[in-house]
């Protein structure tokens, strides 16, 4: 059998790491994909050297663009590559433009879609990922999902039960393993070891919404609240190529005590934030991250498509306002919540996932 595993941008490449290191334990012949969404080394081969990722098989150099270009020119490189070398299952993960771009173009060469973390919604159709999730499960033809909302979702929305497999977290999957290899001793870099000696108490933050970051005025009013928070607790924030680029646009300056990075690879990255005294973020993956580790979390979103966070887990969803973002800092600070691991996840999310598969 053979499986194409597909991966675009930095989100997608923590999701397929533990998958493809699951495939290896069974007869299938799995097959790296890599869009080229993400190109730069820190967005992209920081990570594959991270997790252990080997050389993709296929790489379609997709680069960016409007969504629309970025979009056309992953499906007309993916297409190619499957006419030639036409796999048995495509596996798409999350919700970038990757994920549904090579969906539509396997599905119409009538090839199977399996979506990994399937069934997620945040209702906001303003965002572009919910649009990715929403076509994407709609030509699925199976869905592993990562917490119940995503089964709830799926069911309301009409896909047949015998298709929808709450497996867990690959995510988490990986986070488990990566965390081990941390504790065996595996390195980060000098710069990032003498950070966190030097800062001893911080907090870490990550922003990259294009809801958040590409307006001034939005940036701005986060920007006000980073400031007081850093006053006393200093913030270090490694920053997303699209951030960096909307900031010197706007011409606007980081507060004093923010203390920004160019990106970091995953590991470098996990070494900072599970010691943090709380995370900032508007990623997807780190609200689940902090909950596994018990971190906590303060979302700075209107809305959350993963739940299960907020009910059980350390993530507070404090909108985009001044005070919201304020008021999660003080709840965070004032009673560390304490949070719950949801279930399934327990780093054995890719050996469901071939274990149905291969049934
Ligand atoms: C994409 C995903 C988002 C995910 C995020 C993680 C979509 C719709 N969005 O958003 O869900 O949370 O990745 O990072 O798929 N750029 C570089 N170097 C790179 C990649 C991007 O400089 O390696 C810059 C480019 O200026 C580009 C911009 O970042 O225009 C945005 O990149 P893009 O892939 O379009 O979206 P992200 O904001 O990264």
């Amino acid at each position: 059998m053979k499986v194409f595993l597909i991966a675009g941008a930095r989100p997608n490449f923590m999701k397929i790491a533990p998958i493809y290191r699951e495939s290896r334990k069974h007869d299938v012949d799995c097959k790296i994909v890599h869009t080229g969404q993400h190109y730069d080394y820190e967005m992209s081969q920081a990570f594959f050297d991270d997790l252990e990722i080997p050389e993709p098989d296929h790489f379609l150099d997709a680069g960016s663009g409007s969504h629309a270009v970025q979009t056309a020119r992953i499906m007309t490189a993916f297409e190619k590559v499957c006419e030639k070398d036409r796999p048995d299952l495509v596996m798409v993960v999350g919700d970038v433009n990757s994920t549904l771009a090579c969906s539509i173009v396997a599905k119409k060469l009538w090839i199977d879609v399996a979506h990994v973390e399937a069934g997620l919604r945040s209702h906001d159709m303003k965002m572009p990922e919910e649009i990715n999730r929403m076509v994407t499960d709609s030509i699925s033809d199976l869905f592993f999902v990562t917490e119940q909302s995503g089964v709830d979702n799926l069911l309301k929305e009409g896909k047949p039960r015998d298709r929808i497999h709450f497996v867990g977290h690959v995510m988490i999957d990986n986070l488990f393993y990566q965390v081990n290899r941390l504790e065996q001793g595996m390195k980060v870099q000098p710069a990032v070891q003498e950070l966190k000696q030097k800062y001893g108490e911080y907090g870490f933050m990550t922003l990259h919404r294009p809801s958040n970051v590409d307006s001034r005025e939005n940036l701005m009013t986060i920007f006000e609240a980073l400031e007081e928070i850093s006053r006393e607790l200093p913030l270090i924030f490694p920053m997303h190529p699209r951030t960096k680029k909307m900031i010197e646009r706007h011409g606007l300056e980081l507060p004093e005590n923010v203390v920004a990075l160019d990106p970091l690879g995953f590991r470098d990255a996990l070494y900072l934030w599970k010691d943090a005294v709380v995370v900032l973020t508007d990623s997807g993956g780190l609200q689940e991250e902090t909950t596994a580790l018990g971190v906590p979390c303060i979302t700075i979103r209107e809305n959350t498509e993963r739940p299960i966070t907020v009910e059980l887990g350390t993530n507070i969803l404090a909108g985009c306002s001044r005070k919201g973002i304020l008021d999660a800092y003080g709840a965070q600070r004032s009673c560390r919540t304490e949070g719950r691991i949801p279930p399934k996840w327990d780093g054995r999310a890719s050996e469901r996932i071939w274990q149905t598969i291969l049934k």
